[in-house]
């Protein structure tokens, strides 16, 4: 697939079909995503998948802030994938002072790139991803052992989608995000 097709083909799923992702695939998924940027190359993003379904019940029903969109999408989904950062690494100097005023959200930042580089190289594969934001880390950590160093960026849901070729929701025009200056 062209990277301009899968670009701007890639939509958020949150339906999914039965079929089972195998385990070779989802680890064909990190192989590419471990290619992101990362800040001095540290690679601090990790990537925690569930496919036990009574855990994702447990995170569905219980870790998701009273926000049922997303309860139904981990429920339907066939992996969950949990983003994190190791912390004090992705923006921090070596003595653990930060680099830069934007202090640590330079942590989310590779995870923000890590996860559009999986979730982009899931849909080359005919996967459908959708990244969830909306999540109780404190809680999700009482279901699922994340080592205490990691941070829980953000959720993937991942599942081959019920409805292929949805239209992107609008996007703005080039002439209202870009300005050049010569
Ligand atoms: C940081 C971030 C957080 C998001 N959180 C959620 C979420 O909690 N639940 C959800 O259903 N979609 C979530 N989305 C998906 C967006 O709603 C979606 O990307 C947007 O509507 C554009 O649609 P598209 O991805 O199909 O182009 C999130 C996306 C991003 C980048």
């Amino acid at each position: 697939m062209l990277i301009d097709q899968c670009i701007k083909e890639r939509r958020s799923v949150r339906k999914y079909t039965d079929k089972e992702i195998p385990s070779s695939v989802l680890k064909e998924l990190v192989d590419l995503s471990r290619f992101s940027p990362s800040w001095k190359n540290t690679q601090a993003v990790r990537y925690h998948m569930i496919k036990n379904p009574e855990i994702k019940k447990e995170i569905a029903d219980h870790c998701v802030l009273n926000f049922d969109f997303n309860a139904k999408t981990i429920l339907r989904c066939n992996t969950l994938v949990l983003v994190t950062v190791v912390k004090q690494v992705s923006g921090y100097e070596e003595d653990g002072s930060y680099s830069t005023s934007k202090e640590d959200r330079w942590e989310m930042f590779d995870a923000g790139i890590a996860s559009q580089t999986f979730c982009l190289a899931a849909h080359s594969k005919g996967i459908g991803s959708v990244i969830l934001g909306i999540f109780d880390e404190e809680k999700i950590r009482q279901y699922v052992p994340i080592p205490t160093e990691e941070r829980v960026t953000n959720l993937i849901a991942l599942g081959y989608p019920l409805d292929t070729g949805k239209s992107a929701p609008p996007r703005k025009e080039v002439s209202q995000l870009l300005q050049i200056i010569d």
